[in-house]
């Protein structure tokens, strides 16, 4: 499973990439909000010279030739950058294009499995379902993924499950069991992997043992 880390944070992206396991980055124009003062593009770039793998960036028109527009701006950044675009009819188009020239193409706000089945038949390199969002209202996200997988498998589709609006390290781990090619986690989430409370304590007493164990040979 690849794990890209969702943040327009050049610090969080710098202290997953040193993790070592980093697959790439998605933003949105909510994470980039946050980045108070920054320019869009000029973080995009800075993103890209530290992560070798996707970096979605999305654009904010509502129809397709200004979809196209913002694009062609954002592919000259860097070649890894990849096209985030909404999952509605405009966005759509504006995916076939871009499919049909070999841009990657991330599809996302998916909150139906049909949705996915028409990225995917538009060329999408990723589909973005939203788990936590669904949860938010009552659904059960991880079914979507379910959904999604069978689908795909059914009929052989390329466009790889990316797995976002994770939460939690369990939604993580359902994700994988179901077999999203793509998780896209908040850096906390990631921190959060990493941490069991028998991990902190056998740690513990291993160090303690040794340091017995030296301190009874001095
Ligand atoms: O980047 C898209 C997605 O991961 C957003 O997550 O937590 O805002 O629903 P969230």
């Amino acid at each position: 499973m690849k794990i890209f880390v969702d943040t327009g944070s050049l610090e969080e992206i710098k202290k997953a990439n040193d993790l070592g396991v980093l697959d790439g980055v998605t933003t949105n124009p909510s994470l980039i909000a946050k980045e108070k003062g920054v320019d869009f593009h000029t973080r995009i770039a800075d993103i890209c010279k530290i992560v070798k793998g996707p970096v979605s960036a999305e654009v904010v028109s509502t129809n397709a030739p200004g979809m196209l527009k913002e694009a062609e701006e954002l592919i000259k950044i860097a070649p890894n950058v990849t096209i985030k675009l909404p999952t509605i009819a405009e966005g759509l188009k504006a995916c076939k294009i871009l499919s049909d020239r070999g841009v990657k193409v991330n599809m996302t706000l998916v909150f139906q499995p049909l949705q996915a089945l028409m990225v995917a038949k538009a060329g999408a390199t990723f589909a973005s379902p939203f788990l936590g969002r669904l949860d938010d209202i009552g659904h059960d996200g991880m079914n979507l993924i379910r959904e999604i997988r069978t689908i795909y498998n059914n009929y052989g589709y390329k466009t790889q499950i990316l797995a976002a609006s994770i939460r939690s390290p369990l939604h993580l781990v359902q994700a994988a069991m179901i077999g999203a090619d793509v998780a896209t986690v908040p850096y906390k989430v990631l921190e959060e992997v990493l941490h069991h409370p028998l991990t902190d304590s056998g740690l513990k007493t291993f160090l303690e043992d040794w340091e017995k164990s030296h301190a009874a040979k001095a």
